[in-house]
């Protein structure tokens, strides 16, 4: 398994390329298996979890092909043509529900289009239970008919599905999404309340509009879905990764340098750059894309919780609690999405930070600096977040388990590395 070393304590100084989010590019390649024309993505992350969303809508007889690259100064987007022609089955096994939660994705769809769908239960995770109950109930509102057997939902909508009122009795991105795609194809009216907001879920509203679907309100919390017979093709690009564009904000933060983020847009990130502007950290908007620096002293602590889009980003909290953590005075981070989302703590008191976690809360005290140190992590953000601190600190950092971070950091090492960090990958 690889590993990465890095040499703490150099200002990172250049450009990084912002790529597409992945979390939008999931459910966009699922959406592909709504219709039997051609659904070109573009600007797709080079991904781990973007290839196993690749190989389950393969197996289930998407035809996919890679279109070449768009590519322009260093930033390597690809282009997938997805063609879901002739569905040649509706299971998505447990071996690749396993190794990716948002497998469950393909559930609306194939629902929608198939009448039938069989996809293992994703168990649970490392940052919390994430029962996916929300998902079946309102589908069960469509009409489809879910029993849960031998570790699989099997769903069944023969008549197909039929469009109702659903309320989420709280806000859940894949629910909505997998609602979303089914109801574009169910008899009427849909109107999905207290849906989540996040750009992830406009972002495939939009890619359903370009394929024919009718839906209004994209962007609110409520999504009204007329049920059309069929969609067709359509060419999408995706939007860019939020979570990224924060995480190399704090790159440049935490080391005290200057780094100019490519194809990001500050409008998808308002709640982080709030809290890295009270922080100390400068954010400007240039032609060039967007300028993060601290240039001006000493960072600052700063309060936040975590809550669903446009509040402050779970996917965030990690990364944030890095910088928190070498920031004068105190910070109260709340976690209110995920109930298990602190693991990076006990890894970055061991390389000296000071962080007490009470139930959701953690108090995070300002240290004056950070020391390298062996460590891992077991989901994705909270590996970046040892990234993060491994670049403020003094001497060497190991990050092990580095699968994590190939799952949604595109060339991690290399563009850090780009900008002058002293990074690299180790083969065991
Ligand atoms: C998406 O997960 C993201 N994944 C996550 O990103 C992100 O952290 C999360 O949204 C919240 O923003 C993808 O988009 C692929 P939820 P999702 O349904 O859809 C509970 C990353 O690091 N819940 O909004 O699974 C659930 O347990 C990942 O990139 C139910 O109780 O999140 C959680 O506490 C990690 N029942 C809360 O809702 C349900 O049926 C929000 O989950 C569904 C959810």
């Amino acid at each position: 398994m690889d590993r990465i070393h890095i040499r703490g304590g150099t200002p990172l100084r250049g450009t990084i390329h912002i790529g597409g989010a992945k979390n939008a590019a999931l459910p966009l390649m699922a959406a592909s298996l709504l219709t039997g024309g051609t659904l070109a993505l573009s600007n797709l992350p080079h991904l781990a979890d973007i290839s196993t969303m690749a190989k389950l809508l393969s197996e289930l007889g998407v035809d996919i092909s890679m279109d070449g690259y768009a590519s322009g100064g260093g930033h390597v987007g690809r282009v997938f043509r997805l063609t879901a022609g002739n569905l040649t089955q509706t299971t998505a096994p447990y071996d690749l529900v396993r190794k990716m939660r948002a497998s469950v994705l393909v559930l609306g769809p194939l629902l929608a289009r198939a009448g039938h769908a069989r996809v293992s239960l994703p168990g649970g995770c490392a940052i919390g239970t994430r029962p996916v109950d929300l998902h079946l109930k309102a589908l069960e509102q469509l009409g489809a008919e879910i029993e849960l057997t031998e570790g699989y939902i099997e769903a069944r909508a023969e008549k197909g599905l039929v469009g109702a009122r659903i309320v989420f009795p709280m806000v859940t991105v894949g629910g909505t999404e997998n609602l979303l795609m089914a109801a574009c194809l169910a008899k009427g009216e849909t109107v999905l309340s207290n849906a989540a907001r996040e750009p992830e879920v406009a972002d495939l509203a939009h890619c359903l509009v370009a394929m024919g679907a009718k839906i209004d309100g994209i962007g609110t919390d409520t999504l009204t879905i007329q049920g059309v017979d069929t969609l067709h093709g359509a060419d999408y690009s995706v939007v860019p990764d939020r979570i990224e564009t924060g995480t190399y904000a704090i790159a440049a933060a935490i080391t005290g340098g200057e780094l100019t983020l490519k194809g990001a847009r500050a409008d998808l990130s308002e709640a982080v750059f709030k809290v890295l502007t009270s922080a100390g950290v400068e954010i400007t908007d240039t032609d060039q894309g967007l300028r993060i620096a601290r240039t001006n002293g000493p960072l600052r602590g700063a309060d936040m919780m975590t809550e669903p889009y446009p509040g402050f980003p779970t996917d965030m909290q990690a990364q944030v609690m890095t910088l928190m953590a070498v920031a004068d005075g105190a910070s109260m981070i709340t976690e209110t999405i995920f109930e298990n989302r602190f693991m990076h703590v006990p890894e970055l008191c061991r390389m000296g930070a000071d962080i007490n976690v009470h139930g959701s809360s953690a108090i995070v005290r300002g240290v004056d600096g950070l020391s390298g140190a062996q460590v891992m992590a077991t989901d994705l953000r909270a590996s970046v977040s040892l990234v993060l601190a491994g670049l403020a600190a003094r001497g060497e950092t190991v990050v092990n388990r580095v699968y994590h971070l190939d799952r949604g950091y595109e060339r991690l090492e290399d563009k850090l590395s780009a900008c002058g960090a002293d990074i690299r990958r180790m083969a065991e």
